[in-house]
């Protein structure tokens, strides 16, 4: 047996045949240890394992590791509300935007087979894609977002009503679309906490996901309930947002909080999770969405909340274990 083999079979119960180019020489041992999809915590275990069963072989003194990790490939991440008439769709389309002007190549993802609203607010309505090779090809949104939506599916003026198998499939042909370079796709999900979303949640496997809830107290159950689905599918929860915070007042600028506010960040204190931010409500925000202009395309007043959370979005992208 070389020093090579004899010290491979000894870190392979714990390397999961990560490890290679093992070398040995005047008692140093070397070795790569491809570390692709663990956490940081994860890697400091496994590279500290492998010290401690090399210094304990005959002949090895030092032992050096290499860390390499595979480009991320590109992520998933599920914008998901316990109900509907939150803003899902609203703040999901902001954040692409938002995602895109920080250097993200950002995909839309209309997952909503109740009421597909992408093609609306990203001013794609009536469009149809295209397929190559069997692949969908995205369409691209006058901002400069590429994007698919279950409505673009559906024929026009056809009232949708995928069942589940059904809707699964179209889902499936969404996301395996011809995405280009984009290394990150943005879901608007269905809204509920069903065996639709479930399924769509199990079979996709977001890299996280975004909740959004306005501050009401029922609205806050159903947001609890959407985390408890993700959790439920090892989705990790990237933080919740609160919408319709407070009103503005377009004529005074004074603002009430017809539905309060704060509720969401204190649900999130109590379940431990991160509050990305808040998102007031104006009429320019619905005025604005409701002509295919979301606000964070543009740099007026209300693109900041958006570019904000968009920034805590992009933070937790960037950790090493996401
Ligand atoms: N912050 C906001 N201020 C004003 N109107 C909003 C705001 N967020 C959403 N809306 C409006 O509320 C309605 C529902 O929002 P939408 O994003 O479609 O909700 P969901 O996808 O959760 O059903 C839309 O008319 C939208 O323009
Ligand atoms: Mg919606």
């Amino acid at each position: 047996m070389t020093d090579q083999d004899r010290l491979l079979a000894a870190i392979s119960p714990i390397a999961e045949g990560r490890a290679a180019g093992l070398r040995l020489a005047e008692g140093r041992a070397s070795l790569i240890l491809d570390v692709t999809g663990l956490s940081g915590d994860e890697r400091l275990k496994m590279e500290g394992a492998i010290k401690a069963v090399l210094l304990a072989q005959d002949g090895v003194s030092e032992v050096r590791v290499a860390m390499t990790s595979e480009k991320k490939g590109r992520r998933l991440i599920a914008v998901g509300s316990g109900k509907g008439g939150v803003g899902k769709s609203t703040v999901a389309a902001n954040l692409a935007l938002a995602l895109k002007a920080l250097g993200f190549r950002v995909g839309l993802v209309d997952a909503d087979i109740y009421g597909p609203s992408q093609p609306r607010l990203m001013a794609t309505e009536g469009q149809r894609p295209q397929a190559e090779d069997k692949k969908l090809i995205p369409i691209m949104s006058p901002h400069g977002i590429p994007m698919l939506s279950m409505g673009h599916l559906a024929k026009p003026g056809q009232a949708i009503a995928w069942r589940g198998p059904m809707a699964g499939n179209a889902l499936g042909q969404i996301i395996d679309a011809d995405w280009g370079d984009a290394d990150l796709l943005i879901a608007d999900l269905p809204p509920g906490t069903g065996d639709v979303q479930l399924s769509m949640i199990q079979k996709q496997k977001p890299a996280g996901a975004v909740i959004v809830s306005t501050p009401q107290d029922l609205a806050l159950m159903d947001a609890t309930r959407a985390m408890d689905l993700f959790a439920q599918a090892g989705v990790p929860i990237i933080g919740l947002v609160e919408n319709m915070a407070g009103y503005e007042c377009p004529h005074c600028g004074e603002v009430s909080d017809p539905f309060g506010a704060g509720g969401v960040q204190a649900a999130a204190n109590v379940m431990g999770h991160d509050f990305l931010g808040r998102i007031p409500l104006t009429l320019a925000i619905r005025t604005a969405s409701d002509a295919g202009q979301p606000p964070a395309a543009g740099d007026g007043a209300e693109a900041a909340a958006f570019h904000a959370i968009a920034a805590r979005i992009a933070e937790w992208l960037n950790q090493p274990a996401h």
